[in-house]
């Protein structure tokens, strides 16, 4: 067994095990209730939560308005309930134990969403984790109700410039940093710029980074969250009792998928034991414009494709792009390069003959089906995101003045069904790169699915 020291949250002691927050509909009451009543910190989502009628049965999310302002409305007004739902189900399988909620920053209606579930859930709710953007506003949303909030980052950079422009006037309601590998883990990842995806760094230089600055910001005794390829603990126990690291505590969010309490699908389930290593991509496909890390699927295999039938062109002729081809309805007539008019060919042969543009200057070539199928998805775009590459949709303005991205993808539509044992080939399959180590790690052979409570004890023993 690990001697794994408690953290302390305010005035509260806990197990050093968090449950990753997984949208959506993955990480949700049930499971959040199981995890805190191991000791740790159960984490259900507030992204589009599940809600139910009277007699307990699920509502699927609908939307009759008929702009996407309406349908918007109508979203957070689910998710409310969604996630009141889900905060009901957790404390009602675990009293008294902490329980938080996460959300995305950057989805749409995410501060009225978590305002009016924070406002109605009084006593439900004891923490906010809250990733995928710069979440200024978050420490003060959170003191507004006397909840703890724990912002998820990838960086001692990003933590410092929240810090400083919002977080030091909430400092008491600071429960955690979740630093969270941006090369690793599962659901979306918070790479800058300035980091190359193919060069993964060690995390426990970074870490040690964001411990030396939050201790010079007087937050010494504020835990670490460390999320991100996190198996079993006897591989961190560099990490432990470390004057350098300090209070930690390890978040897990690929290893929970596999439980008796986790909603996914059966067949969800029996794929994660199948998995090799490698099979997991880290891509750019998200609308929401972060990278993100899933399973290299039919779905995201699709995406790939797509993008690889994509040609540069020009509106007017010029060096370089003096070959010509027809584009819509009216057969407008756009330059190519020589090149590339040779590879529309083979594509338009092929099938792919339908040409959307991109926002950057490009085009790809897609079949009719497949393009008729992005034409829909952006029509019926509900405004999930703060701002959307792939419907252009922007919550400020409506549009976000960019040509929709037919690149991406609705990540509301696919997150929704394959939540809801929609397939597991043609939809959004979120993973950490570690997600191959189910299939060698012996506590899962012969089929064996744990209880939330056996994993919890697996993890305290190390394993
Ligand atoms: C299926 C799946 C969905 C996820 N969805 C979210 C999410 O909605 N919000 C979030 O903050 N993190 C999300 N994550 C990230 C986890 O909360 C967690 O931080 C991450 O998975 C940790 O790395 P690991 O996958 O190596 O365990 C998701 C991860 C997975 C695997
Ligand atoms: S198109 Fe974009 S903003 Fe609209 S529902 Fe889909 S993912 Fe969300």
């Amino acid at each position: 067994m690990l001697k794994l020291e408690p953290i302390k949250i305010g005035k509260i002691e806990l197990l050093p095990l968090f449950e990753g927050g997984k949208g959506i509909a993955v990480s949700n009451g049930v499971t959040a209730g199981a995890w805190s009543a191991c000791g740790g910190v159960g984490t259900f989502s507030g992204a589009s939560a599940d809600y139910y009628d009277e007699d307990g049965n699920l509502v699927r999310y609908h939307y009759s308005g008929k702009t996407r302002r309406e349908r918007h409305a109508q979203l957070i007004e689910q998710s409310i309930k969604g996630a009141l739902a889900q905060a009901r189900i957790a404390k009602s399988i675990a009293k008294n134990v902490w329980v938080n909620m996460n959300v995305l920053w950057e989805m749409g209606g995410c501060q009225i969403i978590l305002e009016k579930t924070l406002e109605r859930a009084k006593g439900m709710i004891n923490g906010v984790t809250c990733g995928a953007g710069m979440p200024y506003n978050l420490a003060s949303i959170c003191a507004k109700f006397d909840v703890f909030y724990f912002p998820i980052v990838s960086s001692m950079r990003a933590f410092n410039v929240l810090w400083q422009r919002a977080y030091k006037n909430y400092s008491q309601w600071l429960g955690a940093v979740v630093y969270e590998d941006p090369w690793i883990a599962g659901g979306h990842n918070g790479l800058s710029s300035e980091e190359d995806p193919k060069i993964r760094q060690d995390p426990y230089h970074r870490l040690v980074k964001l411990r030396k600055c939050m201790n010079s910001l007087g937050l010494s005794s504020v835990p670490i969250v460390i999320a991100g390829g996190v198996w079993c603990l006897n591989e961190w126990k560099n990490y432990l009792d470390n004057p350098e690291i300090g209070p930690v505590a390890f978040q897990f969010g690929t290893r929970p998928l596999l439980t008796k309490e986790s909603p996914i699908s059966d067949e969800w389930k029996k794929r994660l034991v199948e998995l090799k290593e490698g099979d997991v991509l880290l891509n750019q496909f998200s609308p929401t414009g972060f990278y993100s890390s899933g399973v290299y699927n039919n779905f995201l295999r699709k995406l790939d494709n797509r993008s690889k039938r994509q040609i540069a062109y020009k509106d007017v002729s010029e060096s370089g792009f003096e070959s010509i081809i027809h584009f819509g309805p009216r057969n407008r007539e756009l330059f190519v390069s020589k090149e590339d008019e040779l590879k529309a060919q083979a594509w338009i042969a092929d099938g792919y003959d339908q040409i959307i543009k991109t926002p950057d200057g490009t085009i790809v070539f897609e079949t009719k089906d497949e393009a008729a199928i992005i034409h829909q998805d952006q029509v019926n775009c509900m405004g999930c995101l703060s701002s959307c590459r792939f419907s252009n949709w922007s919550q400020e303005a409506e549009s976000n003045g960019s040509i929709p991205d037919p690149r991406s993808f609705c990540i509301q539509k696919t997150l929704q069904d394959i939540a809801h044992a929609g397939s597991i080939d043609d939809n959004l399959m979120f993973a950490g790169a570690n997600v191959f180590r189910f299939g060698q790690d012996p506590f899962y052979a012969n089929g064996f699915i744990p209880t939330v409570q056996e994993l919890v004890d697996r993890i305290k023993q190390g394993d």
